[in-house]
């Protein structure tokens, strides 16, 4: 009687450390932004480390495009696969527990549409297609950037 109820505790601190493990896995480390966004709570490095990969996203579209519109189809397979799942590869896990599961879903399916940029640009994909496939990828950064925002604390 007495091991079935230690038993039952046990399995009760599983279940909740289970349930607290799960909701931060899907909420991240987040908090009310400054301009109606959430805003994901990170230390400085890693905010500046998000914020450089931002960068290399911005400018790998730059890359497609100016190659798109030039006809430069190495220029477009270099600047998207830049930015494709390779990039994102290296990210630690500490920091990856911080970001929501929307946010790290979205993140990584961007790096996902790099990679199908470069694999079409490879297989001489017409740049017509080219742009519009790089339009769709715009939405989710355009998706990501409305909803959240990058705050340093803890
Ligand atoms: C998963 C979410 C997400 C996606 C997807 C995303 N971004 Fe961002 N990006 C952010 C956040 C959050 C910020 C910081 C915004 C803030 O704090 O106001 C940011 C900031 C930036 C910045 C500013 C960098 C700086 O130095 O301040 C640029 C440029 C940028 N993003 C470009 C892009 C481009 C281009 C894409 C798509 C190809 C993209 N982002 C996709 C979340 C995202």
């Amino acid at each position: 009687m007495k091991s079935n109820k230690i038993a039952s505790i046990a399995l009760l601190l599983w279940v909740a450390t289970i349930a607290v493990f799960a909701w931060f896995f899907i909420r991240g480390n987040t908090t009310a932004g400054t301009d109606g966004r959430t805003a994901v709570v990170l230390q400085p490095a890693e905010r500046d480390l998000i914020l450089a990969e931002m960068r290399g996203l911005l400018s790998s579209t730059q890359g497609i495009l100016e190659g798109a519109n030039q006809g430069d189809v190495k220029r477009i397979i270099q600047s998207s696969r830049a930015a494709g799942m390779a990039a994102a590869a290296d990210v630690n896990p500490v920091l990856m527990a911080k970001l929501p599961l929307e946010f790290k879903s979205l993140g990584m399916s961007v790096h996902h549409d790099m990679d199908e940029i470069a694999k079409a640009a490879e297989g001489g994909t017409p740049a017509a297609e080219i742009l519009k496939m790089t339009a769709n990828t715009l939405t989710k950064c355009v998706a990501c950037h409305s909803a959240w925002q990058l705050k340093a604390g803890n």
